[in-house]
C-alpha cells in the first residue's frame, strides 16, 4: 500500500466508527476491568436503575410511543415482561430474540449478569 493508501486508513480508523466499535468489544470482553457489584440484588436496588439508563427512553408512560405501548415504570411492569420468558433472551440478543435495547447496543455484562442473577432470585423487590 503506497503513502496515501496509509494514512487513509488512519483517517478512516480515527473517523470512522469501526475502531471505536472494536474498543468497546474489547472493552464488553473484559468485565473484570469494571467492578460488578452481583450481592444482594434487587428491582429497587440496581434493576431500576439499569431500566432507567436503558430502557425508559422508549418504555416509560411517557416515551412509550416509541416502545410499542409496553411500559416499564415500575416493579409490577418490569417483573411482568421478565414473566414472559421473552426477556432474558432480549437483553442477551440471542437469534429469534427482540433485541433489547433496541437501538442495538448491548447491556453491558454486568448489567446482564444483574438480571440474570435477580431472575434467578425469584425477581425480589427489596
Ligand atoms: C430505542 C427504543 C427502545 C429501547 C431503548 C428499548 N426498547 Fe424495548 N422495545 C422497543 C420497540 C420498538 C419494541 C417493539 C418490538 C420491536 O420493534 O422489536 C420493544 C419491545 C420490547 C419488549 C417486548 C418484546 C418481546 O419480545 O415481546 C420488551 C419486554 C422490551 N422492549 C423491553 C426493553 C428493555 C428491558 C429495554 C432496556 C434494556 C428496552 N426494551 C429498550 C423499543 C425500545
Amino acid at each position: 500500500m503506497n503513502k496515501i493508501g496509509i494514512l487513509f486508513l488512519a483517517f478512516a480508523c480515527l473517523a470512522g466508527t469501526g475502531c471505536y466499535y472494536d474498543s468497546q468489544e474489547v472493552l464488553y470482553g473484559l468485565p473484570q476491568n469494571v467492578p460488578c457489584d452481583t450481592t444482594n440484588i434487587t428491582y429497587s436496588g440496581k434493576i431500576t436503575k439499569i431500566i432507567n439508563a436503558n430502557c425508559s427512553g422508549c418504555h416509560s408512560s411517557t416515551t412509550s410511543s416509541l416502545g410499542n405501548s409496553i411500559i416499564l415504570d415500575n416493579f409490577d411492569d418490569f417483573q411482568k415482561q421478565i414473566n414472559t420468558g421473552k426477556l432474558i433472551d432480549d437483553i442477551n440478543q440471542l437469534p429469534k430474540s427482540n433485541p433489547m435495547p433496541k437501538d442495538g447496543t448491548r447491556l453491558n455484562p454486568c448489567d446482564i449478569t444483574a438480571i440474570q442473577l435477580w431472575v434467578n432470585k425469584g425477581t425480589p423487590n427489596n
